[in-house]
């Protein structure tokens, strides 16, 4: 939809705004502040709002390019839906992310009718959905605005445009236009944070509709990502994720030629940078030059997530993942003999169509043989538009149930295993989360294990030594040295 319809000729303000990127989106802050200000009188209080986020590490970054631009405009931070303005940043991944959306929506119409001036965002990878966006035009009219994952730079001219118009506003694109920098940003940690290297996905995983909500592959340069880095570090990051739906295709579309490793070694370079970590590499294209970077590399995270899906190579095949049972194996036997101590995480699916017990046990025997440390396991959901969807031997519920049980016993088993091997080393860790009742703090160490531990408040955010006492399965119970 184009955004320059209805008001949008007739409203002086619309007419005097620039066209260049982001000078327009900082002009209409200018104008939403304003009228916020107006809004803060009348109310005797700063207006608040809420965003809340669905789905992955690339939603939860959008959502704080989205708190970014709310935050310039004067709104205050609250935590609870009752916000003058809540944001519904969606995921659509499974099924069950959009049901649990369409009931929370249905909750915030009922505060609206308590408040009439409550404005309510929808965006993210749900709204990419046509069938998802004619439900809520049909039967969810209270919702203000509503965009998608290609123009979230947007929200402050949306928002505006929904108060001149005072009608539903509805503006999604089917492809990304520009990629649109120096954005106003707000970090939720502040000492650590994501960092977008590329949008969109080109691999089409016949299960998956991230392609299809997220658009084709587009990667940032490289001089914007460190000058973000930069930017992070200044104001007190110390670890940087950097984030991709496959992040070994990172630089493909450029022709400076900077590929991924290349990239992590100008990241580390960043002085203030004290940790990298990653997100996802696909085991189909993972180059040795990557691995050799990532064992020499100190700042570099030695954890890999390596998205396995499936163990059966049949199944691999029908998933579309370019890649065997054995190739699988291969490479991450390497991984684990050049990156010594390295930690491999996984994503796995079950009750992909066709399954069987014979693929669970596939699947189970890499679990047993990579030695994951955690694994993501997912029950298959059905996506309509994707090439699964129309196969037609879909696994029953019930037959699901049974893999998966199957599987959350190996992978318990496996986890345990592998973490136990630590305990009674002595680890750097950052310090992420204090809490106040018990006095412990929890630290993640560089392969992701969590370990709790007593220390003062002040240490959150910074890097500390801890002894590893105890293995609880997934965490440990340590001492700080
Ligand atoms: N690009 C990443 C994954 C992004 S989605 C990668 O390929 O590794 C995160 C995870 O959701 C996937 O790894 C997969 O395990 C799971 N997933 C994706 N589509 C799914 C579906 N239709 N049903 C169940 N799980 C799914
Ligand atoms: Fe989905 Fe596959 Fe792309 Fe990951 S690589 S986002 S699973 S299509
Ligand atoms: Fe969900 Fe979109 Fe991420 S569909 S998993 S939020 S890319």
């Amino acid at each position: 939809m184009d955004r320059n319809i209805d008001t949008v000729f007739t409203d002086p303000q619309f007419v005097a705004a620039p066209q260049m990127e982001p000078e327009r989106q900082y002009y209409f802050i200018d104008l939403m502040k304003t009228l916020l200000l107006a809004r803060a009188t009348e109310l005797g209080r700063k207006p608040t709002m809420h965003i809340e986020t669905f789905g992955c590490q690339m939603n939860e970054k959008d959502s704080e390019t989205l708190a970014g631009i709310l935050k310039a405009i004067g709104y205050e931070e609250s935590d609870g839906e009752d916000a003058d303005l809540v944001v519904y940043n969606t995921c659509t991944v499974r099924e069950n992310a959009n049901t649990r959306v369409y009931g929370r929506i249905g909750y915030l119409g009922n505060r609206k009718k308590l408040n009439r001036d409550k404005r309510i965002v929808l965006c993210g990878c749900m709204m990419q959905e046509k069938s998802a966006v004619e439900k809520i035009r049909q039967s969810y009219r209270f919702v203000d605005v509503i965009f998608g994952t290609h123009n979230i730079y947007l929200l402050a001219e949306l928002l505006y445009r929904r108060e001149k118009t005072g009608k539903q506003v509805i503006d999604v694109w089917d492809k990304a236009k520009e990629i649109v920098e120096s954005l106003p940003r707000y970090n939720k940690y502040g000492f650590k944070a994501g960092i977008n290297i590329m949008y969109g996905c080109d691999n089409f995983c016949s299960y998956c509709i991230v392609p299809y909500v997220r658009g084709r592959e587009r990667s940032r340069a490289a001089e914007d990502i460190v000058e973000e880095a930069r930017h992070l570090t200044e104001n007190g990051v110390r670890e940087i994720m950097l984030l991709g739906q496959n992040v070994n295709s990172y630089g493909k579309n450029r022709e400076d030629g900077i590929r991924f490793a290349e990239l992590l070694r100008m990241v580390s370079k960043v002085e203030g940078v004290k940790r990298i970590r990653f997100m996802s590499p696909h085991p189909k294209d993972f180059p040795d030059d990557l691995i050799d970077e990532i064992a020499a590399n100190e700042k570099v995270c030695k954890h890999v997530h390596l998205p396995l899906q499936s163990g059966s190579s049949r199944l691999l095949k029908a998933m579309n993942r370019h890649y065997t049972k054995e190739q699988y194996l291969e490479l991450a036997a390497k991984i684990k003999e050049r990156i010594p101590d390295v930690a491999l995480t996984t994503d796995i699916i079950i009750g992909f169509p066709g399954e069987t017990m014979k693929d669970v046990e596939d699947t189970i025997d890499v679990v047993r043989k990579a030695g994951f440390m955690s694994a993501y396991t997912f029950l298959y959901s059905k996506r309509n538009g994707t090439p699964a969807a129309a196969m037609d031997n879909q696994v029953s519920d019930e037959v699901a149930a049974e893999h998966f049980n199957r599987l959350l016993q190996a992978v318990g088993e496996t986890a345990a295993e592998q973490a136990e091997r630590w305990t009674g080393r002595t680890e750097t860790v950052l310090c992420e989360e204090y809490k106040e009742e018990t006095g412990l703090m929890t630290g993640r160490l560089d392969n992701n294990l969590l370990v709790h531990f007593p220390a003062e408040k002040e240490a959150l955010g910074t890097l500390v030594r801890v002894r590893l006492e105890e293995c609880k399965g997934f965490y440990f119970l340590g001492s700080q040295l």
